[in-house]
């Protein structure tokens, strides 16, 4: 870490210790405690994750790391603090519960902070600094690490609040990307650590979408992938607060699919099979999609899959395979 990175991680831990007392111990961080527990966390789980608030007045927070000794116009440049137009400087979690993302050291190096009052956005994040950069960060890493060594399989969230959801219901092993597509590097850490992950996203339209994407990147660096899927558009955090920890660890999580078979119902929904064109057209994607699978396999037991549910000849299939497999050299 050069200087400036010095100075910004001390003002995170500060400011980590400082929000999580002020939400836990007074008055100004009532509102963020109540919060919290009308989510349904408990105040281990908000000790665990340090959980925190920042109050609404302007000078709280300027205050405190003033009185530290930071210079507030060097917490902007680091990323801490912001300046508006005026250049009045504040801090930017203001009237939000805070969430410390800590890199793979267990250093805070920035925060999520989320509206209590359906303020617009829902979640802001600090700005991408050489400490903060989301698209190598993932939140929970640093805890999670052990629990995924130990199970061999990591569960990847899409939000802070499905990590800590599951982290109380008993599962240790998640962790979240923040707020952004996964990426190359963050799918390559988690190959480092573990063969199999879970991906385990919203279950709205958007949350399909991005496991798609996410299962194609994590294949890409080798990794096996399952894809859990959560009814009604619930999300973890909702389907955990709605039915339990017990239900979510057996119907979602033991229950996720592989990725032909994820893979398989995602590309259904653009066709109507009962239509001959369409059928056809869907058994040649699927075949596109066998065919670039590296384990024989694997490839042997999803077109045998297939083969059935259309009643094809394996042999037909197989060659079928073949011929795309000689086209991708
Ligand atoms: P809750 O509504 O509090 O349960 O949050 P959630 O975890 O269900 O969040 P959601 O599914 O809406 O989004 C997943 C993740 O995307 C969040 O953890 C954030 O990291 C990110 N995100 C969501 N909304 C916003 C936003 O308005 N701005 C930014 N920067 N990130 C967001
Ligand atoms: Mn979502
Ligand atoms: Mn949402
Ligand atoms: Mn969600
Ligand atoms: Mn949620």
């Amino acid at each position: 870490y050069n200087e400036e990175d010095q100075a910004g991680l001390k003002a995170f831990d500060w400011l980590t210790k400082l929000y999580h007392h002020l939400l836990r111990h007074t008055k100004e961080g009532k509102q963020g405690y109540r919060y919290l527990l009308e989510r349904g966390f408990s105040d281990e789980t908000i000790d665990t994750f340090q959980l925190g608030y920042s109050p609404q007045s302007r000078d709280v927070i300027v205050q405190f790391l003033e009185k530290k000794g930071f210079h507030p116009q060097q917490m902007v440049k680091a990323g801490v603090l912001t300046a508006n137009d005026q250049n009045q400087i504040s801090d930017r979690f203001r009237g939000r519960v805070t969430f410390p993302i800590r890199n793979h050291l267990g250093r805070s190096v920035g925060f999520g902070g989320r509206t209590i009052t359906d303020q617009e956005p829902k979640y802001l994040n600090s700005p991408e600094s050489s400490l903060f950069q989301k698209g190598k960060l993932l939140y929970n890493f640093d805890v999670a690490r052990s629990a995924i060594r130990k199970e061999g399989q990591a569960i990847l969230f899409e939000g802070y609040m499905d990590v800590i959801a599951a982290h109380q219901a008993g599962i240790l092993n998640g962790v979240a990307t923040l707020g952004t597509s996964i990426t190359e590097q963050q799918a390559s850490l988690l190959k480092r650590y573990v063969d199999t992950v879970i991906i385990c996203y919203d279950g709205d339209r958007a949350g399909i979408e991005a496991s798609y994407k996410a299962a194609k990147l994590l294949r890409h660096v080798g990794c096996t992938v399952k894809i859990a899927s959560i009814p009604d558009g619930l999300d973890p955090d909702s389907y955990i607060a709605s039915y339990g920890a017990e239900r979510f660890q057996h119907e979602i999580i033991e229950a996720s699919s592989t990725y032909m078979t994820f893979l398989m119902r995602y590309i259904k929904k653009d066709f109507n099979l009962n239509l001959e064109g369409d059928r056809i057209q869907y058994i040649e994607k699927v075949i596109d999609e066998i065919a670039i699978i590296s384990r024989p396999m694997e490839r042997e037991h999803y077109g045998k899959e297939l083969a059935n549910e259309f009643d094809l000849s394996m042999d037909t299939i197989l060659q079928e395979i073949r011929l795309r497999r000689e086209k991708l050299g």
